[in-house]
């Protein structure tokens, strides 16, 4: 069961529906993956303390995608 502030970060991967499925099924998903792969582990070690504004996030509003229109981080 879903609990407020919780990340359940053991459960069962949910189908992702972000590079499309089936026949157009996005091309580059694998280079995506591998450029966010790089850009993290190039940016995450030179700013090893930071987190996340979560009173300033604001989620899309879209019933389509889910993102974030506004993440912003705080580095001390
Ligand atoms: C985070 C990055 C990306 C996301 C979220 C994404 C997402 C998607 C989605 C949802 C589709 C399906 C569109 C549809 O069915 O109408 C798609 C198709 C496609 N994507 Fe991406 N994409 C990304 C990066 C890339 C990159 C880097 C490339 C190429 C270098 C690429 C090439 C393509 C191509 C060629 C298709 C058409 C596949 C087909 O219709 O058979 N995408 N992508």
């Amino acid at each position: 069961m879903r609990q407020e502030g919780h990340r359940r970060i053991h459960r069962e991967p949910a189908q992702i529906f972000t590079f499309s499925f089936g026949p157009h099924f996005c091309l580059g998903a694998n280079l995506a993956r591998l450029e966010a792969r790089i850009a993290l582990e190039t940016i995450l070690p030179r700013i090893p303390e930071w987190s996340v504004d979560e009173e300033q996030s604001e989620l899309t509003g879209g019933i389509d995608t889910r993102g974030w229109a506004r993440l912003p981080v705080d580095i001390p």
